[in-house]
C-alpha cells in the first residue's frame, strides 16, 4: 500500500517536472501545477492582490500557466514599450483559444489574430470613422446633438440626485450607434436596452471567475454553467444586428452611403473573392466596435465625473476655464481643447485614474521572440499590465491620487508623459482614440458649463475602488444637479 502512495507520488512529481516546466530562459513565475496551472495561486474573485505580490517576487516581466498554456504579464514603461512598441508586430495577434475567443467566434477587429483579415477590417474602420468626420464637424455635431439628450435628463434633476450610470450608456452607446448605423435610439428602445445589458454583462463576464475556469479546463466547456451565458448574449446581440443589416440592404443606395454598414456593403460589392470582407464578419464586427466603444466612454465619464465631484474646487476650476474660453459661443468645439489646458489635464488625468481597460485586451506573440532578455516563444499569451504604466512611481509628479498637475508643466501648459497610455500602444492601440476623446471633452465640457455637480450630503465617503472586469467600472453612485449661474 505505502509503495503505491510513493509510486503515486513519484508519478505526480515527475509529470510537475515535465509537462509544465516553463521553456528555456522562459520569464519567471510561481511553480507549475500539472493540469491546473496556477490557478491555485489566485484569488478567482478579485486576483488584483495576488498579481502585485507575484510582480514584486519575480519582476516586471513574469509568467503565470492558465491551465497548461503559458502567459506573460507584462509590468511598467520600459517593457511596455519593447514589446509594443520596439517589437511592435511581434507582440500583436490575440491568443485564439480562450472563452473570448469561443464567443466571439473570432471575427470582428478586437479579438482577431493578427493577418489579412485584422489588417484590412482595422484600416477598413480607421478610413470610414475618418470619412464620416473624425476631426471634421459632423461627428461633432454627432457628439454635441447626442448631449442635448443628457443634458434633458439632467435637467429634469435639478436640486435632485440622480445615478449617472445608464446616462452615460445610453450616450456612449448612441454616439456609436449614429456612426455604425446612421441612427439613434431612445433611451427606453429595446434595441439599446438588450445591447446594453448583454454588453455590461459580458464585460464582467470575460475576465471573471468562470471564465478563467472554462479556460483552465476544456472539460467542462459544454456543461450548462454560469459562463454560457455570454454565449446566450451574444446570439442575442447577432440576431438583432441581423435585423439591421437585412434593413440596410433592402434601404441602400449605392455611392451614398449613410453610415458604416452601407460603408462596408458597398465596400464587399466591390472587392473580389480574395476578400476577408463577408456579411457575417459584417454583424459581429459592429457589434465588436459598438461595444469597444461604449464601455469604455461610459466608464470613463463615469470616473471622471465622480472625481470632478469630491475635488470641487477642480471642477470650479475647469468651469472657469469653459466660461472664459466659450464666452460669447454657443457650444463648445473639439478645437476648444488647445485653448483649455487645465480641462485638457483633468481629463487626461481622469483616464489616468479610470484606467479603463487595465490589462488591455489580450495579445499574443505572432513568432519566436525576445522580451527584456527573456526568450517568449510564438504563441505565447501577453498580457499588458496598462495599470502598471499608468501607476507606475517615477513616470509621474504624484502616481497616487488624483492630480491633474500631472499633465501641466511649470508654466501651466498641458503635457501628455510617454506613461499616458489608456488606450495601449503600438499595431493594436485603440483605434477609436480620436473618437473616445472628442466624446470625453465634448461632453464633459457642455456638462460642466451648465451645470454644477454635488456630491449628495448623505452618501457618506466616496469610495473610489472599481468593480473588476475587462473594464473597471466605478462602484454605483448618485450625483446632485445644480444649474449654474452663467456670468
Ligand atoms: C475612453 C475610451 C476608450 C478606451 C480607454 C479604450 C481602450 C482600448 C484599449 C486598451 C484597447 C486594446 C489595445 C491593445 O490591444 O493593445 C482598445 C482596442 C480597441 N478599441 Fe478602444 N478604447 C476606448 C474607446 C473606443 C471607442 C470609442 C471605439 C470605437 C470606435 C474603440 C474601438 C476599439 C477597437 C475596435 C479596438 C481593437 C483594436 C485592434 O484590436 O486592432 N475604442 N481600446
Ligand atoms: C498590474 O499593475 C498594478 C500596479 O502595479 C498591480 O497592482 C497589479 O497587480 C498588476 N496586475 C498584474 C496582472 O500583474
Ligand atoms: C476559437 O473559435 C473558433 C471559431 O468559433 C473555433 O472554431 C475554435 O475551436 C476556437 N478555439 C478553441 C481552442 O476553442
Amino acid at each position: 500500500m505505502l509503495t503505491l502512495i510513493l509510486l503515486c507520488f513519484c508519478v505526480c512529481f515527475l509529470l510537475a517536472q515535465f509537462i509544465s516546466r516553463r521553456p528555456k530562459n522562459f520569464p519567471p513565475g510561481p511553480t507549475v501545477l500539472p493540469f491546473l496551472g496556477n490557478v491555485l495561486s489566485l484569488s478567482l474573485e478579485n486576483p488584483l492582490s495576488d498579481f502585485e505580490r507575484l510582480r514584486k517576487t519575480y519582476g516586471n516581466v513574469y509568467s503565470l500557466y492558465i491551465g497548461s498554456k503559458p502567459a506573460v504579464i507584462i509590468n511598467g514603461l520600459k517593457a511596455m514599450k519593447e514589446a509594443m512598441v520596439t517589437k511592435a508586430t511581434e507582440f500583436a495577434g490575440r491568443p485564439q483559444d480562450l472563452y473570448v475567443n469561443d464567443t466571439t467566434q473570432r471575427k470582428g477587429v478586437i479579438l482577431a489574430d493578427y493577418g489579412p483579415s485584422w489588417k484590412e477590417h482595422r484600416r477598413f474602420a480607421l478610413m470610414t470613422l475618418r470619412n464620416f468626420g473624425l476631426g471634421k464637424q459632423s461627428m461633432e455635431e454627432r457628439i454635441l446633438g447626442e448631449t442635448q439628450y443628457i443634458m434633458k435628463t439632467l435637467e429634469e434633476h435639478i436640486g435632485k440626485t440622480l445615478s449617472p450610470q445608464l446616462m452615460f450608456h445610453n450616450v456612449a452607446s448612441n454616439i456609436i450607434c449614429q456612426v455604425l448605423f446612421g441612427r439613434r435610439y431612445d433611451y427606453d428602445d429595446d434595441f439599446i436596452k438588450t445591447i446594453v445589458q448583454c454588453f455590461t454583462e459580458n464585460a464582467k463576464l470575460a475576465n471573471g471567475p468562470w471564465a478563467m475556469l472554462y479556460d483552465t479546463f476544456p472539460m467542462i466547456r459544454s456543461l450548462p454553467l454560469p459562463f454560457t451565458k455570454a454565449f446566450k448574449n451574444v446570439a442575442t446581440c447577432q440576431k438583432i444586428a441581423k435585423r439591421v443589416l437585412a434593413e440596410h440592404k433592402r434601404t441602400r443606395v449605392n455611392g451614398e452611403p449613410r453610415d458604416f454598414v452601407d460603408c462596408y456593403l458597398e465596400e464587399l460589392e466591390k472587392r473580389d473573392d480574395t476578400t476577408t470582407f463577408s456579411e457575417e464578419q459584417l454583424s459581429m464586427y459592429a457589434l465588436d466596435i459598438h461595444f469597444a466603444g461604449t464601455d469604455t466612454t461610459s466608464n470613463t465619464l463615469l470616473t471622471g465625473f465622480l472625481y470632478l465631484m469630491t475635488h470641487p474646487h477642480i471642477q470650479e476650476r475647469c468651469q472657469e476655464e469653459i466660461d472664459r474660453v466659450l464666452e460669447g459661443k454657443d457650444h463648445a468645439s473639439f478645437e476648444d481643447r488647445n485653448n483649455m489646458p487645465y480641462v485638457q489635464a483633468v481629463l487626461h488625468e481622469v483616464q489616468r485614474v479610470a484606467n479603463t481597460v487595465p490589462l488591455s485586451v489580450f495579445h499574443c506573440a505572432t513568432t519566436d521572440t525576445e522580451l527584456m532578455g527573456y526568450s517568449i516563444p510564438k504563441g505565447t499569451m501577453i498580457i499588458p499590465n496598462l495599470t502598471s504604466v499608468l501607476h507606475e512611481e517615477g513616470q509621474w509628479k504624484s502616481s497616487h491620487g488624483f492630480n491633474p498637475e500631472n499633465f501641466l508643466n511649470d508654466k501651466e501648459e498641458f503635457v501628455k508623459p510617454e506613461a499616458f497610455m489608456p488606450f495601449s500602444a503600438g499595431p493594436r492601440m485603440c483605434l477609436g482614440e480620436g473618437l473616445a476623446r472628442m466624446e470625453l471633452f465634448l461632453i464633459s465640457v457642455t456638462l460642466l458649463r451648465k451645470f454644477k455637480f454635488i456630491w449628495p450630503e448623505d452618501a457618506g465617503k466616496p469610495d473610489y475602488t472599481p468593480v473588476y472586469g475587462v473594464t473597471l467600472t466605478p462602484k454605483p453612485y448618485r450625483m446632485k444637479i445644480q444649474l449654474r449661474e452663467r456670468q
